[in-house]
């Protein structure tokens, strides 16, 4: 199927690995122009930009201007924007506790997993706008509906985020505008199975294994395993392409099942 993404301008945050990385790839080979941003480059992104459309920039999203630089950087090199990806996000297991949570903590994790998307969005919908069409997708989590006191700042974050775009896509969608959100479950990236990680940080808590934790989550779900980037990608490029002209305000759960009720 022709998403009809040739020819089109994405911005993508946080995308030098895991999902983000997977959705820069997946709109590459779908023949849209990328302009991907996160802090550190890396080898993967770094290679793609060699052999693809893509033009790969490091700077800090969590800052007050970095979203801006990049929507900049993007329409002073093609001279326009359609496609805007907030994929951006991170989180830290809060193992001590609620009470253990500081102001430094929320407002850490409220600016990288809320106020970058919504500044990267205040910063392109102009650009969207003027070419009277464009989709917006953003990453959001399962977490977002399935509270959790070990995240209970990213999930809060998380529920912001489904709730800005639903209530955004009301000013904009009579002006071609599309926003929607995709919201995973467990995936198989660094976020949850690096070094420092979901998974090793609570099992060091735990006294557990990180494998034990991994499979833990794992096991929580329908399918049983983890979702790959690949599948949220796909999702993601579906919805940033026309073929999904008529889906706006929603938000889809990539979760294996993790989530049991409707
Ligand atoms: N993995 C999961 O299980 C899962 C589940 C639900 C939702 N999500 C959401 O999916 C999104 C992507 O997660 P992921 O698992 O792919 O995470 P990841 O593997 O940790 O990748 C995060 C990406 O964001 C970049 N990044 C982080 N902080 C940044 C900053 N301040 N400025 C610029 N770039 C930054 C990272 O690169 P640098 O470190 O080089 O900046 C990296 O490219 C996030 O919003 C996350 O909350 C993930």
């Amino acid at each position: 199927m022709d998403l009809h993404l040739s020819g089109k301008v994405a911005v993508v945050t946080g995308a030098s690995r895991g999902i983000g990385l997977a959705v820069v790839q997946a709109l590459a080979a779908e023949g849209a122009t990328v302009v991907a941003g996160a802090r550190h480059v890396g080898d993967e992104l770094a290679a793609l930009a060699h052999t693809a459309p893509v033009r790969a920039t490091e700077l800090d999203l969590s800052t007050a201007d970095g979203p801006a630089r990049l929507v900049a950087e993007a329409v002073a090199a093609f001279g326009g924007i359609d496609i805007l990806v907030n994929n951006v996000g991170a989180v830290r297991p809060r193992t001590g506790g609620f009470l253990s949570v500081s102001d430094e903590d929320w407002l850490t994790m409220w600016t990288v997993n809320l106020m970058a998307a919504v500044r990267t969005t205040r910063a392109a919908l102009p650009h969207l706008l003027r070419r009277g069409a464009g989709s917006i997708v953003t990453v959001a989590s399962a977490n977002a509906r399935l509270p959790d006191p070990m995240v209970i700042d990213y999930g809060a974050a998380k529920a912001g985020l489904l709730n800005f775009s639903k209530a955004l896509s009301k000013e904009v969608g009579g002006r071609g505008i599309r926003m929607n959100t995709v919201s995973p479950g467990p995936v198989s990236t660094a976020l949850w199975l690096a070094e420092g990680g979901v998974a090793t940080t609570i099992a060091e808590a735990a006294g557990s294994t990180a494998a034990d934790v991994a499979a833990g989550a794992a096991g929580a779900s329908v399918t049983g395993r983890f979702s790959r980037p690949d599948e949220v990608a796909a999702l993601v490029v579906y919805l940033a392409g026309d073929r999904s002209g008529n889906v706006t305000g929603a938000d889809f759960v990539v979760d294996g099942g993790l989530i049991a009720t409707l």
